[in-house]
């Protein structure tokens, strides 16, 4: 047994999106609630939080760091995961820095977390930097990587498939479908496909080329294995990454992104994020307006989170 805080409100619900399925024709839509996962506002970070504090905790951190982009949801929860914990936590921001706190930055704040800003660039360095001055100043700092995806991580999403599986069992869709960007959360749901029967997993790439994220995830996958201590044999091309949707790059938005976060919401009363599962959402429908289910299956948005990025200055007006 992994070590493990438990904060997560979990399973998250599934449920239909019958209006949605009917518009579009078909398949039969589903969605798994993981934006209701808890934790300021949730989303698909909390699972893999538990995990990551669970190793925290055994080591006897006093003080969390990660990074992120300005509008991170990893580090807005990293900060509540810190602070419901008794923790400092330390966010090294790319940026620029937004001329007002909005949004995921807003919370940061709110939440008490302590703000490096950087670039791409030297963001790597300045992680290091700030986790060795945390130690020259009496800290233990505990280093969360990017995404919160490494293998402990990953193993939150290999348990949510094994939930999906349990809450679902002689129901299961064909398809999940998901956003996936550092990997974590396709590198868990691929590895309970592969080693517990069930529905395939396709991951709508939100910035990287297909090939650097079958990579990604190919390398956390073997580290998930090796920690859970399953062998597990699998060719890179069977991690299904879709990268037609990435547009003009990481949270630049597109007008299948808007029409997506239209529709769930006009139809649903589901809110999707400006970043990723919006983007998601809208590869889905392309996909699905372009035949690539049949009309008989049953495919389920899998709801990463990320819905305070809808409030952030940069998106507020192109939504
Ligand atoms: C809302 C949301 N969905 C999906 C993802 C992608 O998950 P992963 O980084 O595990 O690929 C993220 C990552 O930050 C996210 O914030």
């Amino acid at each position: 047994m992994l070590p493990r805080e438990e904060f997560a409100h979990l399973p998250t619900p599934v449920e239909g999106l019958p209006h949605l399925s009917k518009l579009l024709g078909g398949p039969e839509l589903l969605i798994k609630r993981d934006d209701q996962t808890g934790l300021a506002f949730g989303g698909n970070k909390t699972r893999k939080l538990e995990y990551l504090l669970g190793e925290a905790r055994a080591k006897g951190a006093t003080r969390l760091l990660t990074t992120g982009a300005a509008q991170s949801n990893h580090c807005r929860q990293t900060a509540a995961a810190a602070a419901r914990s008794g923790l400092d936590c330390t966010l090294v921001l790319v940026g620029p820095q937004p001329s007002r706190p909005s949004a995921n930055y807003f919370l940061d704040q709110l939440l008490g977390a302590e703000i490096i800003w950087t670039d791409r660039e030297t963001r790597d360095l300045t992680l290091e930097q700030a986790c060795r001055e945390a130690e020259e100043n009496g800290a233990v700092p505990y280093l969360i990587p990017y995404g919160g995806s490494n293998a402990l991580g990953a193993y939150a999403y290999f348990s949510a498939y094994q939930e999906l599986r349990d809450q679902m069992a002689g129901e299961l869709p064909d398809w999940i479908v998901f956003a996936s960007s550092s990997g974590g959360t396709q590198t868990g749901l691929f590895l309970g496909s592969v080693l517990l029967s069930g529905p395939r997993v396709l991951g709508i790439s939100v910035d990287e080329p297909a090939a650097i994220l079958q990579g990604k995830i190919a390398g956390i996958t073997r580290d998930l294995s090796a920690l859970i201590k399953q062998p597990v044999e699998f060719d890179v091309d069977d991690i299904l990454v879709n990268d037609a949707y990435t547009g003009e790059g990481y949270g630049i938005m597109n007008d299948r992104d808007r029409e997506a976060i239209h529709l769930f919401a006009e139809t649903e009363g589901v809110l999707l994020d400006p970043v990723y599962t919006g983007r998601a959402a809208g590869g889905l429908l392309d996909l699905i307006r372009r035949g690539f289910f049949n009309r008989d299956q049953r495919v389920l948005f899998w709801h990463t989170g990320g819905t305070p990025g809808l409030f952030a200055d940069r998106y507020l007006a192109h939504i």
